[in-house]
């Protein structure tokens, strides 16, 4: 049933074991796997912060540049562990704007049959019992939705 499972990724450890048991599906299931982290432009306050730990750390680039590699770390780990599992089929993206809207459209427009999401995010808030962007897109989404925790 499922051939196109999507893993919203934000690199908590929620979204690692939603991976751990996407990636599980896609390998008992052989489907394609596609992982997404949603990045916000920093603010300007954050941004200020990062250059700041750039310059101590005497890191090159912008700021810009560290939260893009800080997403393909996030990506490129879990599609390793994809490939290692035996996933055939292994995709990646990273994309910008309101995290649950982002996902949603995506899992939209690349017809996912399955989303699998954690429970929880890096934001996490004591004695909720899901995040913002896991309500948003459990409640909305058109396709079935596995929510880890
Ligand atoms: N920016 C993001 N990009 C991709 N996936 C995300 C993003 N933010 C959250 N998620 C997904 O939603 C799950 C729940 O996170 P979230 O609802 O943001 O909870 P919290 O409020 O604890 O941060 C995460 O485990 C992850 O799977
Ligand atoms: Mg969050």
């Amino acid at each position: 049933m499922f051939k196109n499972i999507l893993v919203p990724l934000d690199g908590s450890k929620f979204s690692q074991q939603a991976a751990v048991a996407g990636i599980d599906l896609a390998a008992k299931y052989g489907s394609k796997i596609h992982f997404l982290t949603v990045t916000k432009k920093p603010s300007a306050r954050v941004t200020q912060s990062i250059r700041r730990y750039m310059n101590v750390e005497q890191i090159m680039g912008e700021p810009e540049d560290l939260v893009e590699e800080m997403a393909r770390e996030v990506l490129g780990k879990a599609e390793r562990h994809a490939r290692k599992k035996g996933v055939k089929v292994v995709k990646s993206t990273a994309a910008s704007g309101q995290p649950a809207r982002v996902i949603l459209d995506f899992a939209k427009r690349s017809k996912a049959d399955l989303i699998v999401i954690g429970s929880r995010g890096l934001g996490e808030i004591p004695g909720m019992l899901l995040g913002s962007v896991s309500l948003k897109v459990s409640s909305l989404a058109t396709s079935p939705c596995l929510i880890v925790r």
